[in-house]
């Protein structure tokens, strides 16, 4: 997120500020950011902070105050109505409650964006079936929103935002009513569809988990002000601002180490027998752990002696999936 990855930017924004009728602070406050293509950028702030303004004027539902916003290098004010419709489609929406019309099929919800764009039926058909196939819900097809699982309705949301063949995908709080390990899957489901599909993925969350998870830059968002950006592994090995460190200390149980001793959180491949007998070499302790799309979430306390090499071992050792993701090295 520098001035030299700009001519591969996905999104810039230049001064960009947004403030909504009648209100007396700005939801935005003069945003700088340039993010490379093919990233997964992750947007985190408190509630009210401005994420989803940031995701409106990305999509076009609403308009910048001042200053410009890029997308792919161009900006969508300049855009002729037809140009701009096509921006659109390349943009991919994903919201936390799914947005899927009741009355239509999982198949009718997924073809709808095609049937707006005029695209015959087979073709549509045929788009959506294999969309579907991907997110594991083929078998779906005809059953009714009410009749799925909120997972499941969020993999036709997923589907519905990527049947346009969007180079942008924008994920509102798309896990934050699901269950952790649904959650998990979901994320596992939208990290793998970025790199197949080379798409720039936003995810927007107040939870550092899934930045953690399924992010590789983030921008932390509050009170309308980007206050921190960067490589998520680097922003989290080193937060620079108050309110990063208070996300990043927010799912910290409550437990106080005791002399000597100090609390991480480490993401595990698993807690298979290897795992658990290295903790116990280490001295350490699981005190909460959780469903990761890598594995598991785990926050140990253990002997401050254990150096940082050791806890990278551990996490590697166990882990052979994390050798694979550059997310390894965030732990
Ligand atoms: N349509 C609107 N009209 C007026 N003010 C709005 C509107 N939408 C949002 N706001 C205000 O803009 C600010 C940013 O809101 P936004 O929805 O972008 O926050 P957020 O970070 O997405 O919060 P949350 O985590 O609760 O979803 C808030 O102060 C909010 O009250
Ligand atoms: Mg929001």
């Amino acid at each position: 997120m520098s001035s030299d990855t700009a001519p591969l930017a996905a999104l810039t924004f230049e001064h960009l500020s947004k403030t909504y009728p009648n209100q007396a602070q700005p939801a935005l406050n003069n945003l700088n950011l340039s993010v490379p293509r093919g990233s997964r950028l992750g947007i985190i702030g408190r509630s009210g902070a401005g994420k989803s303004t940031l995701v409106r004027l990305i999509s076009g539902l609403e308009q910048p105050e001042s200053g410009r916003l890029l997308i792919d290098g161009e900006n969508p004010a300049q855009l002729s109505a037809a140009q701009r419709r096509n921006r659109q489609a390349r943009t991919g929406l994903v919201f936390q409650h799914f947005n899927l019309l009741l009355q239509r099929t999982v198949l009718g919800n997924v073809t709808l964006p095609l049937e707006l764009q005029g695209v015959p039926r087979a073709e549509r058909e045929r788009r959506a079936l294999a969309l579907l196939d991907k997110v594991g819900l083929a078998p779906y097809a005809k059953r009714y929103p009410a009749q799925l699982s909120g997972g499941q309705k969020q993999r036709v949301g997923i589907a519905r935002a990527l049947v346009t063949n969007p180079t942008l995908l924008l994920a509102d709080e798309a896990t934050s009513a699901l269950d952790p390990e649904t959650s998990a899957s979901i994320l596992q489901l939208l990290t793998d569809l970025q790199r197949e599909r080379d798409l720039t993925l936003v995810i927007v969350t107040h939870q550092m988990e899934v930045v953690r998870a399924a992010t590789t830059h983030v921008a932390v968002l509050d009170s309308g002000h980007l206050v921190e950006t960067g490589d998520t592994r680097q922003v989290i090995a080193s937060p620079q601002h108050p309110v990063t460190r208070a996300l990043l200390e927010a799912h910290r149980p409550a437990v106080t180490p005791g002399n000597g001793q100090m609390l991480r959180l480490v993401t595990l491949a698993n807690l298979g027998a290897q795992t658990l007998s290295t903790l116990a070499r280490l001295q350490a302790s699981v005190v909460q752990a959780q469903a990761h799309p890598l594995g598991v979430d785990a926050w140990l306390l253990l002997p401050n002696t254990v150096s940082e090499a050791e806890l990278g071992a551990l996490s590697g050792a166990a882990a052979p999936a994390l050798k694979l993701s550059p997310l390894a090295e965030v732990l």
